[in-house]
C-alpha cells in the first residue's frame, strides 16, 4: 500500500514509521522545512526507544521518506493519515484545536488522484471526520475518497511495542470500501492476532476520547485512595495489589504519584469535557479526576514542605526526574512544572537531573534551577530528595551513597519506587505517596 502521513510529530513519525516496517510505502509529509532536513539526515526530533533504529532501517530499505512536497505525496497515496497536532485552543476554553487538521484537509483535497481513504488520527472532537470530509468535497467535488477515523493508543517511551502489539485497533469507517483499505494496512497485525474494532467514524472518535478519560479517572481514583491510606495509615501499595487482582478492576493504571501529566490525559480530559457540554451532557467523573489531578500536585508541594519540616525556605533539594514519565524527553503538564516553581518560589534551590529532559525543561522551568550531571551530583549537599519521574536508573541508586551525600536524609519517594522499611533501616526520614 502506499500510504502518505501528514504531520511529523510524535504520533505521524512513530505511525509513518512503523507502517513502513510493515511493508507498506510511506511518505511523510511536513510543512517544518528543518525538521524534514534533520530526518532526511537520519535525526530524530524525540526521543523514543528504538525509533531512530527502524526510522534508518526504513529509509534505506527505501520504504519510507520525508518531504516538504504534499502534491506529490498524496498524489497516488492508497491513505492519507492526518496526524497534525490538536492541542488545547489558546482560548483557554479546553477545546481542541483544529486548525491544523482543516488547514491539512483543504490542502490535500486538491491533489488526490483515485480512490483514496483521509484517517483522521489525530485526536479530534466527535464530528471532526464530517468537517473533514465537507471541506475536501468543497474543495475538490470531483475527488473520490472517503473519510475514515483510526485513533491512536501509544504511550510515549513504549510506543513502537505498543504499534506493534496493540490490544486493538480501532477503525471508524462509512463505507466497505474504506474498510477494506485499513484492514489490509493492518493486515500484518491481524496475522498476529490483534483484534480490530471496526465502528461507525463518530464511536471510533469518541473510544479515543473515552480510553484517555477512563485512565486518568484510574489515576485519580488511586491517588485519592493513597490520600485516603495516608489519612488512616493503610497502604496504597498493597491496596492496589488487593483490588486490581481483581479482573474486572485490573492492575494497571493503578500507581499513585504526583498526578498524571503529559501530552494527552490533561488535553484529551478537557477536551472530553467540552464536547459532551455542546450536547447538553456532562462527564462529571472525568470532572472529579481533572479536579482530582490538580489537587494531587499542590499536594507534592505540602508533601516536600512538610518532609522538610514546614518550610522550604533556604533548603537544597535534590529533584530526580523532570519528564512527566520516563523513557520521553516530553516535559509537557509534567508534575514537575507545577511543583518546581512553587519551591523555587519560596527560596528553595533545586539541583535537578533527569536522563533526556534537561534541555527541554529549560523551556518549562523558570530560570534559576541548577541541572547536573547525574542522580549522585543532585544529592551532593542537598537537605532533601525527591523522585519525581521513575526513570529505570533511579529504581537502583546506591543509597549509601545518597545517604553520605545528603546533608539531611530526607527522601521524597512521589512514585513510591522504593520500599519504606528498606530506607528506614538505610536511615532516611522517608516519604511516599499513600503508604
Ligand atoms: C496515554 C495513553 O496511555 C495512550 O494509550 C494514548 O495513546 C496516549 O496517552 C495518547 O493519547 O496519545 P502517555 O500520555 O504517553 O499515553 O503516557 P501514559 O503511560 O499513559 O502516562 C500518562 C501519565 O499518567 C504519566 O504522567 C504517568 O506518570 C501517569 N500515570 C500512569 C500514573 O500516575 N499512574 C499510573 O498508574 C499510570
Amino acid at each position: 500500500m502506499n500510504i502518505t502521513m501528514i504531520g511529523t510529530g510524535y504520533v505521524g513519525l512513530v505511525t509513518g514509521t512503523c507502517f513502513a516496517e510493515f511493508g507498506h510505502h510511506v511518505t511523510c509529509v511536513d510543512k517544518l522545512t528543518d525538521k524534514i532536513k534533520q530526518l532526511n539526515a537520519g535525526q530524530i526530533p524525540i526521543y523514543e526507544p528504538g525509533l531512530d533504529a527502524l526510522v534508518a532501517k526504513n529509509r534505506q530499505e527505501e520504504r519510507l521518506r520525508f518531504t516538504t512536497d504534499i502534491s506529490g505525496a498524496v498524489a497516488g497515496a492508497d491513505a492519507v493519515f492526518l496526524a497534525v497536532g490538536t492541542p488545547t485552543s489558546r482560548r483557554g476554553d479546553g477545546y481542541a484545536d483544529l486548525t491544523y487538521v482543516y488547514e491539512a484537509s483543504k490542502e490535500l483535497a486538491g491533489h488526490l488522484q483515485g480512490y483514496t481513504v483521509i484517517v483522521d488520527k489525530s485526536t479530534v472532537p466527535v464530528g471532526t471526520a464530517r468537517q473533514v470530509s465537507r471541506i475536501i468535497r468543497e474543495a475538490n467535488p470531483k475527488a473520490d475518497f472517503d473519510v475514515a477515523s483510526n485513533p491512536e493508543f501509544l504511550r510515549e517511551g513504549a510506543a513502537i511495542t505498543d504499534f506493534m502489539r496493540p490490544d486493538r485497533v480501532v477503525i471508524g469507517v462509512e463505507s466497505d470500501r474504506a474498510e477494506q483499505v485499513l484492514r489490509e494496512i493492518y493486515k500484518p497485525l491481524y496475522l498476529r492476532d490483534s483484534p480490530i474494532v471496526s465502528t461507525t467514524v463518530e464511536t471510533a472518535e469518541l473510544i479515543k476520547y473515552a480510553a484517555n478519560a477512563f485512565l486518568a479517572v484510574k489515576i485519580s481514583f488511586i491517588n485519592e485512595m493513597a490520600n485516603v491510606c495516608e489519612a488512616v495509615g493503610a497502604d496504597v501499595t498493597a491496596l492496589a495489589k488487593g483490588i486490581g487482582m481483581d479482573g474486572r478492576i485490573g492492575s494497571k493504571f493503578l500507581h499513585p504519584g504526583p498526578g498524571y501529566g503529559g501530552s494527552c490525559f490533561p488535553k484529551d480530559t478537557l477536551a472530553l469535557m467540552r464536547i459532551v457540554q455542546e450536547y447538553g451532557e456532562s462527564v462529571r467523573i472525568v470532572e472529579a479526576a481533572v479536579e482530582v489531578n490538580s489537587a494531587q500536585k499542590a499536594r507534592m508541594v505540602k508533601k516536600i514542605r512538610d518532609a522538610l519540616g514546614g518550610s522550604e525556605t533556604g533548603k537544597t533539594i535534590a529533584v530526580l526526574g523532570l519528564t512527566f514519565k520516563p523513557e520521553t524527553d516530553d516535559m509537557r503538564e509534567a508534575p514537575a512544572v507545577s511543583i518546581l516553581p512553587a519551591l523555587l518560589e519560596k527560596g528553595a534551590t533545586i539541583r535537578a537531573h533527569d536522563p533526556q529532559g534537561m534541555e527541554e525543561a529549560k523551556n518549562y522551568l523558570p530560570e534559576g534551577i541548577h541541572y547536573v550531571a547525574d542522580a549522585y551530583e543532585a544529592c551532593t549537599g542537598a537537605d532533601a530528595v525527591v523522585l519525581m519521574t521513575e526513570w529505570n536508573q533511579y529504581r537502583a541508586l546506591d543509597l549509601d551513597r545518597i545517604a553520605s551525600l545528603l546533608n539531611e536524609k530526607i527522601f521524597v519517594d512521589l512514585r513510591n519506587v522504593y520500599d519504606p522499611d528498606t530506607m528506614k533501616d538505610k536511615g532516611f526520614a522517608y516519604v511516599g505517596v499513600g503508604r
